[in-house]
């Protein structure tokens, strides 16, 4: 989008829309949040949303729709079978990536579940950029591991490395070299990558990546969840893309790869997912699963509303003027905290703000789950919703001792379209306030474990009285009712 030029000051970033349906928001005052939070197991999963002022846990599902989107979920083709909004869907996606195979399926990780099914078996391996919660969870889940050849600089929290999430192309040949081509189920390289704050992988390095996959026949499949904010980072990021267009962009990525699968959560601004498969043999070898685990080959387990929604989401996708709102009250949001001295990854990525809680909270062993505890700090000073990702959003080793994350971030997501900079600047200020008092905040403990992605409904209690004490200072300063 064009900068915005401002009389009097610096631009600032710029909705390029405007709000015709609201939710009214409810701030609870800080002794009631504490105990929603106790309730909830210090666990942000657990809050019910009308508890929560800022829900700032995902841009999963949570995105704003459009107008437009809105009136194509009026003309829905209702079809058990051989739906036309299923034909329109499978149409776009095949003019945006040139792929022409699709199979639909819920939401993302249905689409992790059926290549995983498809594709790994007892030892295999799959490589990663970086591994996200869900796609790990079912490949272990078969018996495979995953092996995350992100760059080191890409797990550096402080950084002006425009491109985080590209993956390490010696590690790649070696791994592969190591493994045996023949082992290796298939390479996915996650577009935006979710875990290490959002960061985006250039367009040489998919290109790079997928030639050695080629080279040795690895499959290469993109997870494209989070492509919009790679796209326009690929955009205002690298001289070799500023010319072209994002369609041009998405074009290039998605030629290099065999499957191409996203959450249309994110992508798409909706509610569904889809995997695009190049090669017909390769479609009809997966094409059983889907009526087996979501629903018949037109429809995939979504509604057909939402198929339609999405269609004209992925058109909104390929558009700068939308694609460039989230990332830039990221950056603004990150760019004000990192001044005033917060630990936050940089440079500001997709998908919301990361603070690094290893530096924020540093005396909170990583065993007593630092993110989590300074995830539940943000929603007793300020009903601020964010999600832990860190040790707590790992599984165990399986001797049962704790795998300690490479990163603990506490993620302060912005859905799309959703937020207003007031809203932001609201954040920003209740950030800082948790900064200031960050010696207040003490470690969790599991009261309830599930032995699988436990960060989802697990239950903590606190190390100490620390919450109640963290609540007290903040009434102090700010108020009872706030
Ligand atoms: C990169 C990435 N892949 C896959 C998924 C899973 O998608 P879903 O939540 O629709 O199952 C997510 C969800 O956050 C994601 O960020």
């Amino acid at each position: 989008m064009p900068e915005i030029k401002f009389y009097d000051h610096e631009p600032i970033p710029m909705e390029m829309h405007k709000v015709k349906i609201v939710q009214q928001l409810n701030l609870l005052p800080t002794r009631q949040r504490l105990e929603r939070i106790k309730e909830a197991g210090f666990n942000t999963f657990q809050l019910h949303n009308g508890d929560i002022f800022m829900d700032m846990l995902t841009d999963s599902g949570v995105n704003a729709m459009s107008d437009e989107q809105l009136a194509g979920m009026m003309k829905p083709d209702d079809a058990y079978a051989g739906s036309e909004s299923f034909f329109r869907m499978a149409k776009k996606l095949e003019e945006i990536f040139g792929i022409p195979y699709c199979l639909p399926a819920h939401q993302g990780r249905a689409c992790e579940n059926i290549l995983a099914t498809r594709f790994v078996t007892s030892g295999k391996c799959v490589i990663m950029n970086y591994h996200f919660t869900t796609t790990k969870a079912h490949i272990t889940r078969l018996g495979g591991h995953v092996e995350e050849l992100v760059k080191d600089e890409g797990l550096v929290s402080k950084s002006d490395l425009p491109f985080k999430g590209d993956i390490d192309l010696d590690k790649l040949e070696a791994c592969i070299q190591k493994e045996g081509a023949d082992n290796v189920a298939f390479m996915r390289i996650e577009a935006g990558t979710n875990l290490i704050g959002g960061q985006p992988v250039s367009v040489q390095n998919f290109k790079d990546a997928c030639a050695i996959a080629r080279k040795h026949g690895v499959l290469s499949v993109l997870d494209a969840s989070l492509l919009q904010d790679n796209l326009y980072f690929n955009k205002t990021r690298d001289e070799a893309c500023k010319d072209m267009s994002i369609r041009e962009i998405t074009r290039e990525i998605a030629d290099q790869f065999d499957i191409i699968y996203f959450s249309a959560r994110k992508f798409g601004f909706a509610r569904g997912g889809a995997i695009l498969v190049r090669d017909e043999a390769l479609y009809h070898s997966m094409e059983d699963l889907v009526p087996m685990f979501e629903g018949f080959l037109t429809y995939g387990g979504m509604s057909i509303r939402e198929i339609e929604a999405m269609t004209v989401g992925f058109d909104e996708s390929m558009e700068m003027d939308v694609i460039s709102q989230g990332p830039q009250f990221i950056k603004y949001c990150v760019d004000q905290l990192d001044a005033y001295g917060v630990p936050m990854i940089t440079p500001g990525g997709g998908l919301g703000a990361h603070v690094d809680a290893i530096q924020m909270v540093g005396h909170i062993p990583q065993e007593e789950y630092p993110s989590g505890a300074l995830t539940a700090a943000f929603y007793i000073c300020g009903g601020i919703r964010g999600m832990e990702r860190g040790t707590l959003s790992e599984e165990r080793n399986p001797d049962g001792s704790e795998r300690l994350a490479s990163m603990e971030l506490v993620r302060l997501a912005l859905p799309r379209r959703v937020f207003t900079l007031s809203q932001v600047e609201y954040v920003i200020d209740r950030v800082k306030w948790v900064y200031d008092h960050r010696e207040l905040i003490g470690g969790l403990r599991f009261v309830h474990e599930p032995a699988t992605l436990r960060f989802f409904t697990g239950k903590l209690e606190p190390t100490s009285d620390w919450p109640e004490k963290l609540a007290e200072a903040f009434i102090a300063d700010f108020g009872e009712d706030q």
